[in-house]
């Protein structure tokens, strides 16, 4: 493990305010939005449209790293560029998802466990080799009646902890991600009580594994109350309350906080960010960015709907949505923007 090049990535993946673009979707979770608009849920449908993101030109004012998933990070341009040369090229740092997705944890009625430590070194090794410079992992956690448990937020722990050591000794910036899930009729509280449990089991696992906080970032979920709550709480209540349970469970050595969208829509995801930043930004010790696939994407996805003649229009809106998460990491967003 080089330390000095895991903090420098790292710091790089939030300068300049700029923040991840997730389009690392599994080959499940790519087919199942490509059917939900009608495009064909092929192979080569899913590299026409990665081609379509990765070629957006002036992505990188707004964009520093891309996160990849197994097949994109393999695949190229129809010219035979590969993708992981496009965006190294042009500045954005490529990232690759190492988990092999979530499995109902044993014993657990309705908890889940994320899968993917087993060859996890040999595979690291491979993907560095491949460009990338930093992973993510992704747990998820769900919220209901008497869930979720401790022996669930434990072992999702465990296992975030094991695979961010590893991508350390392979060179590789961890992106940790605990996703306590949107769904449900929670309320915001609720998601703060969880999240910050969640928070910090998982920052005494990474310490218990000697994993080096000043060269991973945190990509957590904002506290939002549950998508079916009756009470909808502000934006300003949401900034407020998310930065809360991150002041009391991220220790300051952790360089970046990008968040996830989560289902949020793009425009609340991006006013959310923009209200963190605006009363947050000058006093908190780290980068509020963000790590936004669908909250980036949506737009841009139901624009093409698989038809080449869109793509440049669909590339503009994916240019647009960056950049307005770029304005909202200065606190500059507003919905302006949106009519623009
Ligand atoms: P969303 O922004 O769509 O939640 O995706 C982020 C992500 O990478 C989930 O792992």
């Amino acid at each position: 493990m080089n330390a000095q090049e895991l903090i420098a990535t790292a710091k790089k993946l939030v300068a300049d305010d700029k923040g991840l673009l997730a389009m690392d979707e599994s080959l499940p979770t790519c087919n199942k939005r490509f059917a939900k608009i009608g495009i064909p849920q092929t192979v080569e449908a899913r590299r026409d449209y990665r081609e379509l993101i990765v070629t957006t030109s002036r992505l990188n004012e707004s964009i520093s790293g891309a996160i990849l998933s197994d097949e994109t990070i393999r695949q190229q341009k129809q010219d035979g560029t590969a993708f992981v040369k496009i965006l190294a090229d042009s500045g954005i740092i490529p990232g690759i998802k190492v988990d092999a997705g979530t499995k109902d944890l044993a014993g657990h009625p309705g908890e889940k466990i994320t899968e993917g430590l087993d060859g996890l070194r040999e595979r690291l090794a491979e993907y560095r080799q491949m460009g990338a410079r930093f992973a993510k992992w992704r747990a998820m956690i769900v919220i209901d009646n008497h869930i979720p448990s401790r022996g669930c937020i434990e072992a999702n722990a465990q296992a975030l902890a094991l695979y961010a050591a590893l991508s350390q000794e392979a060179g590789l910036v961890p992106i940790v991600e605990p996703e306590v899930l949107m769904d449900g009729d929670h309320t915001l509280e609720r998601c703060f009580e969880v999240t910050e449990e969640v928070l910090h089991t998982v920052f005494n696992r990474l310490y218990r594994q000697k994993v080096m906080l000043e060269g991973m970032l945190l990509k957590p979920n904002m506290v939002l109350p549950g998508l079916a709550c009756s009470k909808q709480d502000t934006v300003d209540e949401v900034a407020d309350a998310t930065v809360t349970c991150l002041l009391r469970t991220v220790p300051a050595a952790v360089p970046g906080i990008t968040f996830l969208s989560g289902g949020q829509s793009s425009e609340l995801a991006s006013a959310r960010l923009n209200a963190m930043n605006v009363r947050y930004k000058s006093r908190a010790p780290w980068a509020l960015s963000f790590s936004f696939a669908r909250a980036i994407q949506q737009a841009a996805m139901e624009i093409w709907h698989g038809e080449q003649a869109n793509v440049q229009e669909a590339q503009q809106a994916l240019y647009r949505r960056a950049k307005c998460n770029w304005s909202a990491r200065r606190g500059e967003y507003s919905d302006t923007m949106e009519k623009a």
